[in-house]
């Protein structure tokens, strides 16, 4: 069915800031590292499993998630992208795909074939299953059997495979992925995240056993200068983080700043 206009001008908007042949050369190279730092923190990991999450909503997770997985696929792995965020999906929106099914089909026994419903080469190497219907039991969903399946699967198919999730400090999604996958990476905006949302998604993190892969960085200060003279607005960085309770430190950065 062809998209509204609407539907078409959402896409144009949220496609803004996804890796494309015309992102600048220092957000390209920042993802770069972004890949090499994750590579590394995955070595040990048979199954290369990356859940994406933050802290609170609109962070940039879902943005970053596809950015990774893109990066990833550059240098020629195989790369599965899950939109796992059954209550507010956008993956199809951003990459202009039909989502009638996807994640939650196969989750509901609907269909089992995924070589049916996954999406192929969307990008060279990296194939995309979107979340399908929002279901009335997302977490249910995704603690069930089929979903130990589905990753078992995928898991000996990709090379890596990358799970769009909701926000941890409002719904417990994301973590239900705890001791299924390779570990999570967090997203954390400039002006926008704050210690206080970091130190409540640790604790719930670390009740869950889940494993921190790292931090990514985003929407730092605009107007930085680099070597070539480009000037660049958002720049990521991609950090081993050392959990530290921030709870009694100064929060004057904090979102309203
Ligand atoms: N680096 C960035 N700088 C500024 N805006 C951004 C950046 N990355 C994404 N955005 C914009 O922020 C909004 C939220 O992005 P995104 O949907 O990726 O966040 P999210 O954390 O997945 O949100 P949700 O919690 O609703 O799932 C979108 O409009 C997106 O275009
Ligand atoms: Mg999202």
């Amino acid at each position: 069915m062809a998209k509204s206009k609407a539907e078409k001008s959402s896409s144009t908007a949220r496609r803004e800031f996804v890796l494309s042949e015309t992102t600048p050369f220092a957000i390209k190279e920042a993802y770069k590292t972004a890949r090499t730092n994750l590579v590394f923190s995955l070595a040990s990991s048979d199954a290369k499993i990356v859940v994406v999450s933050s802290c609170a909503p609109s962070e940039g997770k879902s943005t970053n998630c596809l950015n990774l997985a893109i990066a990833m696929a550059e240098t020629g792995a195989s790369v599965l992208l899950i939109d796992s965020d059954l209550r507010k999906p956008v993956q199809h929106t951003m990459l202009l795909l039909e989502n009638k099914t996807g994640l939650s089909t196969l989750l509901a026994g609907i269909s089992d074939d995924f070589s049916e419903i996954v999406n192929k080469d969307v990008y060279p190497k990296l194939d995309v299953l979107t979340s399908g219907s929002i279901p009335p039991n997302p977490a249910e969903l995704i603690q069930s059997a089929r979903m130990d399946k589905l990753l078992e699967n995928v898991g000996k198919h990709y090379d890596y495979i990358f799970i769009d999730t909701p926000p941890v400090n409002v719904v417990t999604d994301a973590l239900l992925y705890s001791g299924r996958v390779s570990g999570i990476v967090f997203i954390v905006r400039e002006n926008h995240t704050t210690h206080v949302e970091i130190n409540e998604a640790m604790k719930k993190a670390s009740m869950t056993n889940a494993k921190i892969l790292g931090f990514l960085k985003v929407g730092c200060s605009a107007g930085e200068k680099m070597g070539t003279g480009y000037k660049y607005k958002y720049k990521y960085k991609y950090n081993y983080y050392k959990y530290k309770d921030y709870s009694t430190t100064d929060h004057s950065d904090a979102r309203s700043s």
